[in-house]
């Protein structure tokens, strides 16, 4: 099988970022100078990933409006002679081919799933979730898909968390098969670290078959009245192999206040024209912080 197609569930309300999300997307959070989403469709891109859906809802035109071409600003830019942001900005418009779909009501990352099958059509597809940014050579969402073309199977991608935040995660129990991949025997939403089979936690990367549709119709609400995810993942289980890849990289989960705080942190670090004053004001803050 051959993965062209991603889907990036975008629709959840933020609770975790408010105020700031009461108005704004969480995926428009900038990082540095661009929203988080920009970093996500750039991992899809570089993992020759040649169209994606973006599903959307109440509150979340800024992100169409991100990745659509300006006309107005290009006329502006162009007229006062700022020609690198004017080629910045129109590569923007210009990245790849994005589509929308609307989740009408937040019913959860599975039901978000579901508003999908009609892109898919019938065809396996990649996952990246709005608000993980990953960075690392290859692209953590290639590194799954390679191992979904050679398997044939869908893969989610895992990390090892410590011990006492596995309540926080999905988790895995599976048997090692080749360097970091597992074959999965078992998912447990936010077990109690006593009940966890592993620390091996599922993050923001999957790819899918289409017969997860079937699987998500077949789920009943879970907690909160949300479709999970993981909950489909274990029905399809019963029916066919999973597996799960240790993604190699460095994950910024900026759902989250100090998630984000570290990803502007970091990010701007890996920026040549702003690294040494970053350092410069780093040392500056902390030299007062810690002088008291
Ligand atoms: P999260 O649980 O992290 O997102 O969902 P959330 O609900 O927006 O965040 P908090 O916990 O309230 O702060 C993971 C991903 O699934 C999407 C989110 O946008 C995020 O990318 N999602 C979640 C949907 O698209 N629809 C939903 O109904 C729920």
């Amino acid at each position: 099988m051959r993965i062209r197609k991603a889907v990036i569930p975008a629709a959840g309300l933020g609770t975790r970022m408010l105020p700031i999300t009461k108005s704004m997307p969480k995926e428009m959070l900038s990082i540095v100078d661009r929203p988080v989403i920009h970093y996500v469709v750039e991992e899809a891109i570089k993992a020759e990933i040649d169209d994606i859906l973006i599903i959307t809802g109440k509150g979340k035109r800024a992100i169409e409006d991100y990745f659509d071409r300006s006309f107005e600003l290009e006329y502006y830019l162009r007229e006062k002679g700022k020609i690198e942001e004017l080629r910045q900005i129109k590569e923007i418009g210009e990245m790849v081919d994005i589509y929308y779909v609307r989740q009408k009501k937040p019913l959860g990352l599975g039901d978000a799933i579901l508003h999908a099958e009609k892109h898919v059509n019938g065809e396996p597809f990649a996952v990246l979730l709005g608000d993980d940014i990953i960075i690392s050579d290859k692209p953590a969402i290639g590194q799954l898909i390679e191992v979904a073309e050679r398997r044939n199977s869908p893969v989610l991608g895992v990390e090892h968390v410590p011990h006492e935040l596995v309540n926080k995660y999905g988790i895995i129990g599976g048997e090692k098969i080749e360097n970091d991949l597992y074959r999965i025997k078992t998912l447990i939403e936010k077990p109690a670290p006593e009940e966890a089979p592993s620390n091996i936690a599922i993050i923001g990367r999957y790819v899918l078959t289409p017969d997860v549709f079937d699987a998500l119709r077949e789920t009943p609400p879970g907690k909160g009245g949300e479709i999970q995810l993981i909950d489909a993942l274990r029905t399809l289980l019963n029916k066919k192999e999973i597996f799960a890849r240790i993604i190699a990289g460095e994950r910024y989960d900026v759902g989250s206040r100090v998630g984000f705080i570290r990803a502007n942190i970091e990010l701007s670090l890996t920026r040549k024209e702003l690294r040494s004053e970053v350092i410069e004001l780093m040392e500056r803050i902390l030299r007062e912080v810690l002088d008291g």
